[in-house]
């Protein structure tokens, strides 16, 4: 029988509590299959870990993680552990390491998912964004010159290699000619007047090898202003790490809110494993008490069955998300219930079952 080997690195807070709901969903879909299944190999990595070992990861994690075929993350993040600690260590040691450079994130309002704006339908919020996820503002590029000095100086560079940019551009224009459907680019070259038109420019060049596909593109600003205005203009998007990150957090907002947003982070060669997970944090506020929501990460769960090839499963995960919304009896606090994290999780199963 096939095998999945999944590394899970549930990580802090409520990370290890949506993570468990994630692996239940996964093992019910191989169970009902009968052809595959899944082997789970847990990883006690994070802050708190951190806190007693020094490290976020052991030293050889690396090698450790390198054979599995995905990796499944809560999140990472504990008070007293600085954050940008636990973000470079851990997340994106992996994240660059297994040079993981498409970052999936789909924004798609499922029906009766709590909206924020005003008329809009469930069909008006479907994008898929695909955001740079090796390099640009991220590449930890720089120099903190004179520290403490009247005359300090910080420096953080973008950087936007050829390679780099071309082949996430190129990836947005499969996945859009696949779909059949428009690719927008979200830059800022008047701004940027290096790193944008040069953006600017590959996806010019690209997009020359792609006359089926129709495209736009907005600077980011407009393009912010835009998914609020009129969210159905945008279907697959393609934008730099930093624009990428910040609209997704838009995005999350407008297609049900953090408890619904997931994120794949892609290794289109698979000659490393990638990474599913939620896009929240750690949520030391609810933390330990059991209601945070799992749905985020059964949403990455239906990512991690999309990149398998079990498309279908994906789907079906999606389905019984949305019917867990629309039955509205069984949800965690922040979409206004009062039921427990693992009751969520059930209730996906339940409705899962009726599909399988
Ligand atoms: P957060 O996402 O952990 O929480 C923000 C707010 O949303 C909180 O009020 C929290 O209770 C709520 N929330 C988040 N996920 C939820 C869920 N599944 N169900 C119900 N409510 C949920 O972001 P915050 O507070 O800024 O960061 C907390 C820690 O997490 C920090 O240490 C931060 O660095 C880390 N973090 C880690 C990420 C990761 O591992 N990928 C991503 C974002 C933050
Ligand atoms: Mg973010």
């Amino acid at each position: 029988m096939k095998k999945f080997k999944i590394a899970s690195i549930p990580g802090d807070g409520i990370g290890p509590e949506v993570i468990r709901e994630g692996i239940k969903i996964l093992n019910k879909i191989a169970e009902a299959d009968g052809t595959f299944q899944f082997e789970f190999t847990e990883f006690p990595w994070g802050c708190e870990y951190y806190t007693k070992h020094g490290v976020m990861m052991d030293e050889d994690g690396m090698e450790k993680l390198k054979d599995y075929d995905a990796i499944y993350l809560g999140a990472v993040g504990y008070p007293g552990v600085p954050d940008h600690i636990s973000l470079w260590d851990l997340l994106l040691r992996i994240r660059k390491g297994f040079d993981q450079y498409v970052n999936i994130r789909p924004i798609t309002l499922l029906e009766a998912a709590p909206c924020p704006l005003k008329d809009t339908n469930r069909e008006d919020v479907n994008m898929l964004f695909i955001r740079e996820n090796s390099e640009g503002e991220y590449a930890g590029a720089g120099d903190w010159l004179f520290k403490g000095k009247e005359n300090e100086v910080v420096l953080q560079n973008g950087v936007f290699s050829r390679k780099g940019t071309e082949r996430i551009i190129r990836y947005a224009f499969e996945t859009a000619r696949k779909e059949g459907r428009t690719l927008t680019s979200i830059s800022k070259g008047n701004a940027l007047n290096y790193s944008m038109v040069f953006w600017d420019q590959v996806f010019e060049e690209v997009s020359r090898e792609y006359p089926d596909v129709k495209t736009a593109s907005y600077l980011v600003d407009a393009a912010a202003m835009l998914m609020i205005k009129d969210p159905k203009r945008f279907e697959v998007v393609v934008t730099s790490n930093l624009f990428g990150d910040i609209l997704t957090d838009l995005g999350a907002a407008i297609a049900g809110g953090i408890g619904l947003a997931a994120g794949a982070n892609i290794n289109p060669e698979r000659e490393y494993p990638s990474m599913f997970e939620p896009i929240h944090g750690s949520a030391p506020d609810i933390a330990g008490q059991n209601i945070a929501n799992p749905l985020a990460a059964i949403w990455s769960a239906s990512q991690m069955m999309d990149f398998f090839g079990y498309e279908n499963y994906g789907k079906n995960i999606l389905q019984a998300i949305e019917k867990v919304l629309i039955d509205g009896n069984v949800l965690t606090t922040d979409m206004g219930g009062t039921a427990t994290t693992e009751q969520v999780g059930s209730q996906v199963v339940n409705y899962l079952e009726e599909m399988l």
